[in-house]
Order: structure tokens, then sequence, then C-alpha cells
């Protein structure tokens, strides 16, 4: 916490912080992130929702922090009975009964779903999949190529992620829009009206449970039935195991990815001696010059998960010299370890050729990012494609005009309005 000052004297404005959750900071964190992170790395502070939690920003704690096993996302544990439910931030899920999912629970729980996932999850089917998406991103940009403008969030960002894990997932085609219009309501309503939210949660699991029941009887190529075969010294997912598995697999790899793209892009245009190297990078040949470590930049730099999810402290412990009760919820800022000076070079720099870039953009430990293999093909191909279709791309208004949304998880932008010259 800040420091105290000498009894009796007030306190002054700036030992008390920057006040965090409000409008400004939720356009840019980062000045707030710096000044926690000088001052107050491990800092306890009232969220929005009411509920008292500590913020973890030096890199070296957080990392640590993502990994110790004395602090569960077992939602059980938190002290505050009368909150003891889902944090994970995903809407309506208890409600739905999809709560036993890799961000929720602990080992030996965790590893067996994990390693029955991974199983069914491979880089290798990924990879294979790598043309689907290729196909994807170049039919959403037809769409608009003409036009000469679109909102990159809404016509580009927010549609691949959707019908990427769709395809992945095995839901047919003729079904993906329902899917789009319930994420839909779920990333735009996510910390809002609960009722049309859970309503969508609702329909997403009975479609999946139905889903399941189906390719239980008749087994595809896709990933839901990979799951339903995995099996591990003879277990098996229950069919509700398989359902949480499907729905946390579409919500971390939806909104996550949306975000990539749309901040992704947004700080290429707003760094346009960064753009140029990296547009000059890709050639025509398909390569993928800077594209690599690009695009780990970007996550770093501005990237879609602000804090991790939940942990509780399971026993009291120690973090950065500030003592945690059993029960007190930890959230760690990836935002704001990934930009600390301690550990990276010029780290407000957008240098797209970094080399030395251990973000932790993607978590840390044993709940670290199983869907990281397809997020980077995704962002790949989704920036390398509008560079290459549309070279002149650019911001169609001011950045200060743009408005981010202000959830507590995620960091990313309504929308993205954009102008090019129109393809003939
Ligand atoms: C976990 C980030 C895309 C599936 C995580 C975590 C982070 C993260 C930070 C760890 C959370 C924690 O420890 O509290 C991202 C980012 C993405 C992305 C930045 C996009 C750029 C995806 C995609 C999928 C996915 C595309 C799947 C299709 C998961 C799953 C977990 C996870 C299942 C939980 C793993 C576990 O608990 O063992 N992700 N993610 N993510 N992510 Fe991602």
């Amino acid at each position: 916490t800040p420091a105290a000052c000498p009894a009796g004297a007030p306190t002054p404005p700036e030992a008390q912080g920057p006040e965090l959750f409000t409008w400004e900071f939720a356009t840019d964190p980062y000045p707030a992130y710096a000044w926690l992170r000088e001052h107050a790395p491990v800092h306890k502070t009232r969220l929005p929702s009411g509920v008292e939690a500590w913020l973890v920003t030096r890199y070296v704690d957080a990392k640590q922090a993502l990994a110790d096993q004395r602090l569960s996302k077992n939602p059980a544990h938190h002290g505050e009975p009368a909150h003891a439910k889902s944090k994970t931030g995903i809407p309506g899920e208890r409600s739905a009964n999809l709560m036993t999912h890799l961000l929720n629970i602990d080992p030996p729980d965790h590893t067996r779903l994990r390693r029955l996932v991974s199983k069914a999850f491979t880089p290798r089917r990924v990879a294979e999949f790598a043309p689907r998406v290729q196909e994807l991103t170049d039919r959403l940009i037809d769409q608009f190529v003409e036009k000469g403008e679109a909102d990159l969030i809404h016509d580009f960002a927010f549609p691949l992620p959707i019908y990427a894990i769709c395809d992945l997932l095995g839901v047919p085609r003729e079904d993906q829009d329902d899917f789009r219009d319930w994420a839909g309501m779920m990333i735009r309503h996510g910390g809002g009206p609960r009722g049309g939210v859970a309503r969508s949660v609702k329909k997403m699991r009975g479609y999946l449970a139905e889903l399941i029941h189906r390719k239980r009887l008749e087994p595809g190529d896709d990933l839901i039935s990979g799951l339903i075969r995995a099996s591990d010294h003879g277990e098996h997912l229950t069919e509700n195991e398989a359902a949480a598995m499907a729905f946390i697999l579409l919500f971390a790899g939806f909104e996550t990815t949306v975000n990539l793209i749309g901040n992704g892009t947004y700080a290429l245009l707003t760094h346009p001696e960064q753009r140029e190297r990296l547009q000059e990078s890709l050639g025509d040949g398909g390569d993928t010059g800077l594209l690599e470590t690009g695009i780990e930049e970007l996550l770093r730099f501005d990237g879609p998960v602000e804090l991790a999810t939940w942990r509780f402290a399971t026993e009291p412990l120690t973090i950065g010299g500030e003592d945690i009760a059993a029960g007190d919820p930890v959230l760690v800022v990836l935002a704001a370890a990934d930009r600390d000076p301690e550990r990276f070079d010029r780290p407000d720099t957008l240098d797209l050729s970094r080399r030395d870039n251990q973000h932790l953009g993607y978590g840390h430990g044993i709940h670290y990012c199983l869907g990281a293999p397809l997020a980077r093909l995704e962002g790949q191909a989704a920036l390398a494609t509008l560079l290459r279709r549309l070279p002149d791309l650019r911001l169609a208004v001011e950045p200060g005009d743009l408005r981010w949304r202000g959830g507590l998880i995620m960091r990313g932008l309504r929308t993205l309005p954009v102008e090019f010259t129109p393809a003939q």
C-alpha cells in the first residue's frame, strides 16, 4: 500500500497514488501502473465491484505469483463467502453450470483436465488449421475492401476468432452466426445487464451439450470429437467437463484474440515507423519478416489480458514484502509487469524486433495459455493480410476519440474506424 504519512499530517495527493478504474485509466492505464510499480508494487485496492484485492505490478513478483501453488484458482478459497462465486469474469457461467473449467481449478483436477485437452488441442492440429484461418481472413477483408473504410473491430477483429474457434471445435457453418450473436452479447454487456448475457450463455451451453451428444454418436475430425475421444489412464471427460472445456476454449480464445488484433493494429497505426518496418519486411513472396517477433512485442506492449484471472491465497504468504492473508484475492497485472523497466529495456517503446522478450501476456506456470499457438496463428494472419491488402491503412479518427472497454480483466477498443484506398 502507498507509504503512510506521519501521524496527523494530511496525506499529499501524490502519496495516495493514481485513481484506478476511471475513464482516463481505461484509456491509458500505463502511467498509473508505473506509479504502482515504483511506490506500491503489491497494492490492496477496492475494485469497482466492491471486492478488495491485491494488485501485483512488478515483473519479478508477477511471474512468481503466477506460478505460486499457494495461490488457488478455485473461487471457493475466497475469504468472503458472499463473493464465493465465479471470478473469471465469465458472465453467466455459474448459472449455466460451466464452472469446472481450467481457469477455476487447481491440481490434481487441473492436471488431469489439461492433460486430456492437450491430447486433442495439439500444436499440429493448430498448424493444419492455418489455410482455413487465411481463407477466413481474406473473406472478411473481401467484404469491406471496396468501401474504403471499415470498423476493424466490428468487421474484422470480432468475427475472425469466433468463426475460427467454431470451425476448430466442429460447430457446423450454418450455426456459427448464432455463436457470433451470443458472443457479441457477452462482449458488449460483459459487465452490464446480466439477464441478456446469462440467457446467451445458457443458449450456448445448451447448444454445446447437444453438439457433444451428437459428436459422441457420430464423431468427426474436429476438436470436440477429439475431446470426447481423449482418454488418460482410461479416464474420459464427462459430458459436463467436455461442455465446460468447449466453453472455456470459446470464451478464453475469443475476446482475447479480438483484442490482440484490435490493440495490435491500433499500436501499428499510431507508430508509423514500426508499421513501415513490418510492412516492408513482409515482402510479396509470403515472407513473414518481422511478424513473429512483432506479434510478441505487440502482446507485451499493449496485450489483451490486462490482469490475469483471479487467484486466492490458500494460506498466509508474502509477495514483494507485503503480507497477504489466507482468503485474499490476488490479481497479477500482466500489463504492468510487461512494462517493468527492471525487466525490459526501454519498456514504453514499441520495438517489433525486440529479442529478449519473455513477456507475461499469455501468463506463466501451469495455467499458461493453452491457445497460444492458435492466437499467434490468427494474429499473424490478421495483421500481415491487413497490411498486404490495405497498404495505406490509416485511422479515420483521432486516437483520443477512440473508446476503450473498461472491463477488469481485458483491455480492448470498442471500435477502430479506419480508411484506405478502396480496391477496384
Ligand atoms: C489461459 C492469454 C488466446 C485458451 C490464458 C492466460 C492468459 C491468456 C494470460 C492465463 C490466465 C491466468 O493464469 O489467470 C491469452 C491471450 C490470447 C489468448 C493474450 C490471445 C492473444 C487464447 C486462445 C485460446 C485460449 C485462442 C483457445 C482457443 C486458453 C485456455 C486457458 C488460457 C483454455 C486456461 C489454461 C489453464 O488454465 O490451464 N490465456 N489467451 N487462449 N487460454 Fe489464452
